[in-house]
């Protein structure tokens, strides 16, 4: 059965972008895996398969605890998703983190990804969290974070790549 959470469970905008819990949408698994490969998995970490992105994802359908993902969709299509995680940043021991966030090239600058990122706030804010961290590999993406108050707390190299840790309050 579904639960209400702050009303955050699932969001209708004004734009028709719906947010709701991977969980109950598993439909909705292969056009995002497809999309985090093409958005993000193709940049940090060639190597995966579909299957396997797939698979870590199938990980993530829950509605309690952590993993959870989060999707957004258009006229009910998928065409965009982000995800609460305990751990991201390997060796620290901050959570819980937002990753996994992407949003189909062909739906960008229309707000989806402002809608993902206040949905999981929310959810994590529901969860009794305070805090919330994300480490972003984009050297401007940063400036986009800080609108929603994220804030830079430190730099640090993971796989060989520089990376900005971040910090939201919640
Ligand atoms: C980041 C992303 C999810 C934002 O999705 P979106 O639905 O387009 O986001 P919104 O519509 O809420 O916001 C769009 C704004 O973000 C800005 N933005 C997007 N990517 C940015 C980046 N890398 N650096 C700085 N600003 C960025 C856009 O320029 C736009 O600015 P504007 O409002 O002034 O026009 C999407 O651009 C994406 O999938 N990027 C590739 C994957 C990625 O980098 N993910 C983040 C990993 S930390």
């Amino acid at each position: 059965m579904r639960r209400q959470e702050g009303g955050c469970e699932r969001q209708l905008s004004q734009h028709n972008v719906e947010i709701d819990l991977l969980k109950y949408r598993p439909e909705a698994l292969p056009v995002l895996a497809r999309i985090w490969q093409e958005g993000l998995g193709r940049l940090w970490q060639p190597g995966i398969t579909i299957e396997e992105v797939e698979e870590r994802f199938r990980g993530h359908m829950k509605d309690e605890g952590l993993p959870q993902t989060f999707a957004a969709f258009v006229q009910g299509q998928p065409v965009g998703m982000c995800s609460l995680r305990a751990t991201d940043l390997p060796g620290s021991s901050l959570t819980p983190w937002f990753g996994a966030f992407v949003v189909d090239p062909a739906h960008k600058n229309r707000g989806v990804g402002r809608l993902l990122i206040q949905f999981a706030q929310a959810r994590a804010k529901n969860m009794g969290f305070e805090r919330l961290y994300l480490f972003a590999f984009d050297r401007t993406i940063p400036i986009y974070y800080e609108r929603f108050g994220w804030k830079t707390i430190a730099f640090e190299s993971v796989q060989g790549h520089a990376a900005t840790v971040m910090e939201a309050l919640i």
